[in-house]
């Protein structure tokens, strides 16, 4: 398989792992139900899943990543439905569709993301229960990265810092949370289940290969909303300026946030030299991060 094949084949076993995970949307309350498969069947890259498989990859064991590829999912898809309400970046648009507070309503959305979160803590304790240090480490790492210091806080600075005068400190700490989090997340949880599993050295270059590679994401997904249009997107281009947003292009401008996310890129692939086993997977899809267009 060819690097194009093997992202399609993981997107395709990803998708179908949701399918038969997610509760159904004929199950009580089928309207909640419905709200959360629409969100997440809407369509989305699975960049934190694949994430989790190459990581796995890297020392591959016999223990199953798709559960713990979609509790990532799962966490990202609910920070994604809140991200754009009304109250948080007031996004109408999403994975090409209309966003979950506008196809239901403001209510559904919220509970929506709400019931991703602890569905993802279930998932992770089901699905590794014999083995239940795996599975306490796991619940480890993604709750450690999903709350109030990581994701949380990041989404909360990330508002706070609307309309103030662009400042590095402010928005390294931003990326690092709202965005690097959930990527360094994937990265250890998908080492975490291969055979090196306990080898904390090699988690601790995964975290740092993860770090960087969060970095530049968000700097190129900063870097998309103003050079991409809203249909190749799948959402509101031309958005974070109009929110007031802080970015590396309002502090720094076009050229230079580009020049971060390149070398954040670089840095990712030089950490990995320092993981060993087979990266090879890994590094192209760090490679593919970069030069996206959506
Ligand atoms: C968007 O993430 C939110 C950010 C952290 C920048 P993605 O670009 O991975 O969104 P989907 O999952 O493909 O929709
Ligand atoms: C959001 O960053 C990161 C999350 C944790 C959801 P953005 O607000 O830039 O994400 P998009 O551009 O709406 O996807
Ligand atoms: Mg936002
Ligand atoms: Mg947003
Ligand atoms: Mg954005």
């Amino acid at each position: 398989m060819n690097f194009n094949e093997k992202l399609k084949h993981l997107q395709d076993l990803i998708n179908q792992g949701l399918d038969n995970l997610l509760p159904k949307n004929t199950e009580k309350p089928a309207h909640l139900h419905d709200a959360m498969r629409y969100s997440m069947n809407a369509g989305g890259k699975r960049i934190r899943p694949i994430l989790v498989f190459a990581a796995h990859e890297i020392f591959p064991s016999d223990l199953d990543p798709l559960p713990a590829a979609i509790a990532v999912e799962c966490i990202h898809t609910y920070s994604l439905i809140h991200d754009d309400l009304p109250a948080m970046d007031n996004s109408a648009l999403r994975r090409g569709m209309p966003s979950c507070h506008i196809e239901y309503d403001e209510a559904t959305a919220i509970l929506a993301g709400d019931a991703f979160q602890p569905l993802a803590f279930e998932l992770l304790s089901n699905s590794y229960s014999n083995i239940p240090e795996v599975s306490i480490d796991l619940i480890k790492i993604l709750s450690s990265n999903a709350g109030s210091r990581k994701l949380v806080g990041g989404q909360m600075q990330d508002l706070l810092s609307e309309g103030q005068e662009p400042n590095e400190n402010e928005l390294s700490y931003i990326h690092s949370n709202k965005t690097a989090a959930m990527i360094r997340a994937s990265l250890e949880m998908g080492l975490k289940l291969g055979k090196e599993g306990f080898n904390e050295k090699k988690l601790e270059k995964i975290s740092q290969v993860g770090h960087s590679l969060g970095l530049a994401f968000q700097a190129i997904d900063d870097l998309l909303d103003i050079t991409q249009t809203s249909s190749r997107l799948g959402k509101d281009a031309d958005h974070d300026s109009h929110n007031g947003k802080i970015t590396w292009i309002s502090l720094k401008g076009e050229a230079e946030a580009r020049k971060l996310a390149i070398k954040h890129s670089e840095d990712a692939l030089n950490f990995l030299k320092f993981v060993g086993g087979d990266s090879v997977f890994l590094s192209e899809l760090i490679h593919f991060m970069l030069i996206r267009d959506f």
